[in-house]
């Protein structure tokens, strides 16, 4: 049973920790008296909350920085418990240590009653998802043991778990630092009936258990497997629901990919023949399909997960920087990473007063909305509207969480039917016996589109000596330019530049490009000035396929391309592109 406990800064989170763990025993031999005499040392009084807090700061100022880990067994099961920071600072470690927990204990002073962070805490609880809460009133030692004290803010905290999170399942009164209502009950709590502590968190439900949910499995990493002189791939993650077997056939989204699989890997036992929510495997495929990191992988016979590129989700922000309406930022939903950009705010709400605000451009710090985000490329997910938990996702900025919530739903965007058109047929691939992988190592490369446009007159130079540079390079290449193939393959698309026929040029241009990426070739495409709708509609028919932007000019560089500068040469161009297509994994 993974735990976190939560509240306001110093209301004594750390204490009832550190007593749950001294008067259950589950301290190591000598734990405790250590921690008694480095505080005799010190010259301070004992502190409970110093089992936790083992970093030096920590210890010296009297607050957890750190989500601290702990393990514990009580007598009906072992826990896992996330000592969360209360500080606002360390709102983040907060978030970290409540991701994976199955239910929460909000903690309150009873002396100071619901603070800033309590409301705050309960909130992410609430965008977490976590099911379950158990509220502390505790310090009941300094407010004279009083009924009514703890009635007065047990009502305060739980109503406003009620409002943003989830009523909690019980409220308790109980002093850390005596250990009253901890483990067991204390005569000064004899007005209170119901549980201590520790009989509140053995009440805990376990999870229902998600094995019964769809299986889903996101791929956390793609190992080649050199054992014994077979070389398979292996797909490895953790199964976050429901179950699969050998012999299962199983569909990668959001690509839509499918195969069968072949063996379930084991580390260090015998290979099984089923895996289950909440381990870890490994999955090899028949046939090889390639499967990128950060797919899910699910059930043929089973619910698919959705896929889709405009997310409407709750998001709390906690970035130094206000959130701008617009920003891109990067999205992390189970191993998948993509950018994203905050296309509109709905409902911005204080976190402290819950109370609506005014502008609706940026969120703030601390800040909660809802909000849709709009993907660069799709994920597969599982919405909140779906049952079964729903996924959270995270914002990152550079290495920090800088936000996350809870995605509501996936919403509609334009390109979802030509997104869907390219999943049937990935669906209904028909494969020859060469895999991808022996195909690859013939070639020596893998296949990919480089797409060169922009306003600049030398990017059809640029296009063709780029070719011409990679093929004397020894690598298997083909150029096309656009007007070969609208005289050709497009020849019955009218050539009015009206929106359905740049969509219908486009989505068979990436049809095209989708065979010779999977023959292996390096595609060289010149285009003239592509717009952000038309790369959009390549990328939602080209899917997971590799692909590189080069924009040869300045105006109007879509974000994810590479620019190189009208004044460049030629033979500068071709450098410059050959480097970076280097550096973003071009074999
Ligand atoms: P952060 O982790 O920094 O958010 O604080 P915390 O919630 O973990 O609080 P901590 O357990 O460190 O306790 C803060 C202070 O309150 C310490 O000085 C404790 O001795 C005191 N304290 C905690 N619980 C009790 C209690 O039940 N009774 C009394 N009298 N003091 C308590
Ligand atoms: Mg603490």
């Amino acid at each position: 049973m993974d735990i976190v406990i939560v509240g306001h800064v110093d209301h004594g989170k750390s204490t009832l920790i550190g007593r749950l763990l001294a008067d259950t025993d589950s301290l190591a031999a000598g734990r405790l008296e250590a921690a008694q005499a480095a505080c005799a040392a010190q010259g301070k009084p004992f502190e409970y909350a110093s089992l936790l807090d083992a970093l030096k700061d920590e210890q010296e100022h009297g607050i957890t920085i750190d989500a601290a880990r702990v393990f514990f067994r009580s007598a009906r099961r072992s826990y896992l418990i996330h000592d969360a920071p209360g500080h606002v600072e360390f709102v983040r470690n907060m978030v970290t240590g409540a991701a994976r927990a199955e239910a929460a204990v909000l903690v309150v002073d009873g002396e100071l009653g619901v603070q800033e962070n309590t409301r705050r805490h309960a909130y992410l609880l609430g965008l977490l998802g976590i099911p379950q809460i158990v509220v502390v009133v505790t310090k009941m030692d300094r407010v004279g043991w009083s009924k009514e004290v703890f009635e007065r803010v047990g009502e305060a905290a739980s109503a406003w778990l009620a409002r943003v999170a989830v009523p909690p399942r019980v409220v308790l009164p109980a002093s850390g630092s005596t250990g009253g209502g901890v483990a067991r009950s204390s005569e000064n709590l004899w007005w209170f009936r119901g549980p201590c502590l520790l009989e509140a968190l053995d009440a805990i439900d376990e999870r229902p258990a998600r094995s019964d949910a769809p299986f889903r499995l996101p791929v956390q990493a793609v190992y080649k497997w050199v054992h014994r002189g077979d070389d398979r791939r292996i797909l490895a993650g953790t199964v976050q629901a429901g179950r699969v077997h050998v012999g299962d056939e199983v569909v990668f989204y959001p690509a839509a990919t499918r195969a069968r699989v072949r063996t379930i890997e084991a580390f260090h036992r015998a290979p099984p023949g089923l895996a289950s929510a909440g381990e870890t495997t490994g999955l090899t495929l028949d046939p090889e399909v390639y499967v990128p990191r950060g797919s899910v992988v699910a059930r043929a016979d089973e619910r698919p997960p959705q896929v889709g590129t405009r997310l409407a989700a709750s998001l709390f922000w906690l970035g130094r920087k206000p959130l701008q309406l617009g920003q891109e930022v990067r999205l992390r939903i189970d191993t998948a990473a993509e950018s994203a950009r905050l296309e509109s705010i709905a409902r911005r709400l204080d976190a402290h007063t819950l109370e609506a605000c005014e502008r609706d451009t940026v969120i703030e710090r601390f800040q909660a909305a809802d909000v849709v985000l709009q993907l660069r490329r799709p994920v597969a997910c599982d919405p909140e509207a779906d049952g079964f938990g729903g996924s959270r996702y995270v914002l990152v900025d550079g290495y920090d969480i800088a936000g996350g919530g809870l995605v509501r739903r996936v919403l509609a965007d334009p390109l979802d039917a030509t997104r869907r058109a390219a999943m049937q047929r990935n669906f209904r691939w028909e494969r020859g016996l060469v895999d991808a992988d022996a195909r690859a190592e013939r070639l020596g490369q893998r296949g990919r589109l480089i797409l060169v446009s922009g306003p600049s007159p030398t990017r059809k130079d640029v296009a063709k000596a780029l070719e011409a540079a990679l093929f004397a390079a020894g690598r298997t290449t083909y150029y096309l330019g656009l007007s070969s193939f609208v005289h050709g393959i497009d020849s019955d698309v009218p050539h009015d530049r009206s929106p359905e026929a740049q969509a219908e040029h486009f989505r068979r241009l990436g049809e095209m490009a989708h065979l010779m990426v999977d023959a292996g070739i390096l595609l060289v495409v010149s285009a003239d000035v592509i717009g952000r709708d038309e790369w959009a509609v390549l990328q939602a028919v080209l899917g997971t396929d590799p692909t590189s932007l080069v924009w040869v000019g300045e105006e109007g560089t879509p974000g994810s391309a590479l620019q190189v500068a009208s004044d460049r040469s030629v033979a500068d161009a071709v450098v410059l592109i050959g480097a970076w297509l280097r550096e973003s994994g071009c074999d």
